[in-house]
């Protein structure tokens, strides 16, 4: 397999997790990066020792690549990704696809018009955790899906774009767009959407972080999300192992027909469950199983870049199509952006 050439577009932060998954990849090689602000350049120049641009039109101008690798703000997605496609570039664009849904469309209608490769970081699906829940659920043994369930109370962000409503797109666009995708992985297409929110317990929020949502499955099933930070007030930067005396929880419960998984992100736990009937006729739950996945990190195993980078560099080396495409991922925003209207308008959303 031929060597990939990469150009980063953005360098700090969120970046960083994409720019070491290319230096570790025997397949893959930065030959650029690009970054509007000249601290992002300086630091790129010293983390990757390669030419930095403040631009991605001059960075496609004078070097030879053959995808980007797209970690900026929301707003600035749509025309990096069209540029980017026009020129003949593979593209995998951070999620979300845009603080816009008409931005959303406007990139998977790009990825058809260029004939061009263009996949989301919906990182999840192929985090280590999801990847063994998809394999048990897969497998039968805990029957067919009909509810998942979602709690995350995270601590407060601290005053960037983010929590700016319009910048962001919204907490569904920027935050929970991650967990919708993950249901529709599991459940397939939406029929519905609805959002309940209360006051937001972070003053300086912009963005809701009080709610709870319900999304119905044409097949039949539904998923519920409930978010507050309200309970966990500290600051993130803790030791994995101190997040939950704060009250941070992260988790998942996949409730099937004959069985259920529940993930606890910070004992880094699957428990999965098998229903019982009982002499009575009732149903009961039995414990199967309570695996630690202790050689992981609680980040790592659910939030990981391994495998959806690795996934990247390999299908754009050996010409093979994307492993999710952006029109999967726009029915994603679909929702999300459903969710969001559904909070304004207090009502259902039919999708
Ligand atoms: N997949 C995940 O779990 C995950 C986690 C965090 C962030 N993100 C996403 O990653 C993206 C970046 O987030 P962040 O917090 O790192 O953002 P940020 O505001 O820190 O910006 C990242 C970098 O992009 C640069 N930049 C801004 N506009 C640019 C442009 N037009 N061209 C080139 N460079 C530009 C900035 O100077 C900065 O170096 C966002 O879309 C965010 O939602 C995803």
């Amino acid at each position: 397999m031929k060597k990939v050439r990469i150009g980063l577009v953005g360098i700090l932060r969120n970046a960083r997790g994409h720019g070491i998954e290319c230096l570790k990849n025997r397949n893959a090689r930065v030959v650029a990066g690009c970054d509007v602000s000249p601290a992002g350049r300086e630091q790129g120049q010293k983390w990757y020792g390669v030419p930095m641009y403040p631009s991605l039109a001059e960075m496609i101008k004078n070097e030879k690549l053959d995808a980007v690798i797209i970690s900026t703000p929301n707003w600035t997605h749509r025309q990096l990704t069209v540029d980017a496609l026009k020129a003949g570039l593979k593209v995998l664009c951070e999620k979300p696809m845009a603080n816009t849904l008409s931005d959303s469309k406007a990139m998977a209608e790009a990825a058809k018009k260029y004939k061009g490769f263009l996949t989301i970081g919906f990182e999840l699906k192929t985090c280590p955790i999801m990847l063994e829940i998809k394999k048990i659920v897969d497998s039968g043994e805990v029957g067919e899906i009909k509810h998942i369930h979602f709690l995350q109370t995270p601590g407060q962000k601290d005053n960037d774009w983010k929590i700016s409503q319009k910048l962001s797109g919204g907490l569904f666009i920027e935050k929970l767009c991650h967990q919708i995708d993950t249901f529709r992985h599991f459940l397939g297409d939406m029929k519905s959407v609805e959002v309940y929110h209360g006051p937001n317990t972070s003053r300086h929020y912009e963005v809701m972080d009080n709610c709870y949502a319900t999304f119905a499955f044409k097949n039949g099933a539904v998923a519920h999300i409930s978010f507050i930070t309200g309970l966990a007030a500290a600051n993130y930067g803790l030791k994995d192992s101190d997040y939950p005396k704060y009250g941070h929880s992260l988790r998942f419960d996949f409730i099937g027909t004959r069985g259920s998984l529940s993930y606890n992100y910070w004992d880094k736990s699957l428990t999965t469950c098998k229903l019982v009937k009982q002499k009575d006729g009732a149903w009961k739950s039995k414990l199967v199983s309570k695996k630690i996945f202790k050689k992981y990190s609680a980040a790592q195993l659910y939030e990981s870049f391994v495998y959806q980078d690795r996934d990247f560099i390999e299908r754009v080396g050996k010409g093979k199509k994307e492993l999710f495409t952006a029109l999967d991922s726009y029915k994603t925003m679909q929702a999300a952006f459903a969710c969001e209207e559904s909070a304004r308008k207090n009502r259902k959303i039919l999708l």
